[in-house]
């Protein structure tokens, strides 16, 4: 069977994906970069391949990817910032005989959508279809993990669930659906030079979800609008940088606000209100909604509420 070349792996989205592909029986076709091949040690134990590979060093790339056919490219986290990294790796990829990359890119990619994460997927699919190499887009969707179990504990304890996306749409995909789809386009032939937008099954607004947290979970969250300039004062006093900062996080999440505020204005202006079944079409079962997610989540969830 063919190899795969997998970066950002020991990252959330890489583990999972590594997991599921171990347990389709594919260890050993698995090449795993990693900056610190000592963090995925349990790896080589289960039969991977663990090469030391770094976007910002381009030159250790070729020999991380040797042997591959397939790459499944994750992008990087330095957002705003991404492009010369994921260029990196689509070089020495397409130098070194790798013939189909699998980006995990997003939702709508179009140059009109004001999210700033779109300008760095945007122009890595550009370099990734001028390559030569067969390509497939994961455009995922806006990770429901992310609102609910990483943002939602703060909204559950202080009651406030402040945005300005003013009744805008989304339909928020769970992480691990996203990964059932990478590993589905991966494992069966097809999908050579497709895009896939991977959403969850409802769009649904901000004001829903809270009304459906609060149903399931007996909080009492208030969706408080404001516009972008507060979200940003919002933002600041929880010291959240503008602008990205390698290895910053806050609260254990790397924030940073000019993405996130551009991400409501996107929301709001209706560029993220995209729902498809091609979680379904790839997987072969339905995705998972964000009910779902708040359910099987529900007694993490209800630690937060107070009192
Ligand atoms: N659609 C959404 O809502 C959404 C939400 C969150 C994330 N995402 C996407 O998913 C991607 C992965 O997220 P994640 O949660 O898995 O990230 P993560 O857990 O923070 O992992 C980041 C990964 O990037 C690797 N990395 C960082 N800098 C690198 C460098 N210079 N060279 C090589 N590798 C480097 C790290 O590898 P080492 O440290 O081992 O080198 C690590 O495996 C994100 O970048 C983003 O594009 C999408």
């Amino acid at each position: 069977m063919s190899r795969i070349v997998i970066t950002g792996a020991s990252g959330h989205y890489g583990r999972l994906t590594t997991d599921k592909l171990i347990a389709k029986g594919r260890a050993t076709d698995l090449i795993l970069i990693t900056r610190t091949p000592d963090k995925l040690a349990d790896r080589t134990a289960q039969g991977c391949t663990v090469r030391y590979g770094d976007f910002d060093k381009a030159d250790t790339l070729a020999e991380a990817v040797k042997g591959a056919e397939t790459m499944l490219l994750i992008s990087g986290t330095r957002v705003g910032a991404r492009v010369v990294q994921h260029k990196a790796a689509i070089d020495a990829a397409a130098a070194n005989g790798v013939k189909h990359i699998v980006y995990t890119s997003f939702v709508n990619v179009e140059e009109a959508n004001p999210a700033i994460v779109t300008i760095d997927h945007r122009e890595t699919e550009a370099l990734i279809k001028a390559s030569g190499m067969a390509w497939t887009m994961l455009r995922d969707a806006h990770y429901a993990d992310a609102m609910i179990l990483n943002a939602g504990p703060g909204f559950i304890a202080s009651g406030i669930w402040q945005t300005s996306t003013a009744g805008g749409r989304e339909a928020m995909v769970w992480r691990e659906d996203c990964v059932d789809c990478a590993v589905a386009v991966l494992t069966t032939p097809g999908h050579e030079n497709k895009a896939y937008p991977i959403t969850g099954p409802n769009s649904e607004t901000f004001s829903e979800v809270v009304a459906m947290m609060n149903a399931i979970l007996g909080s009492s969250i208030r969706l408080v609008e404001t516009d972008d300039d507060g979200m940003y004062a919002m933002f600041d006093a929880m010291g959240i940088p503008r602008e990205p900062v390698d290895d910053q996080s806050v609260g254990g999440i790397p924030w940073n606000s000019d993405d996130m505020v551009s991400f409501e204005r996107a929301i709001r202006e209706g560029h993220l209100d995209v729902c498809t079944d091609d979680v379904a079409r790839l997987t072969g079962r339905k995705a998972r909604s964000v009910r779902d997610l708040i359910e099987a989540h529900a007694e993490m969830l209800r630690s937060h509420v107070p009192g």
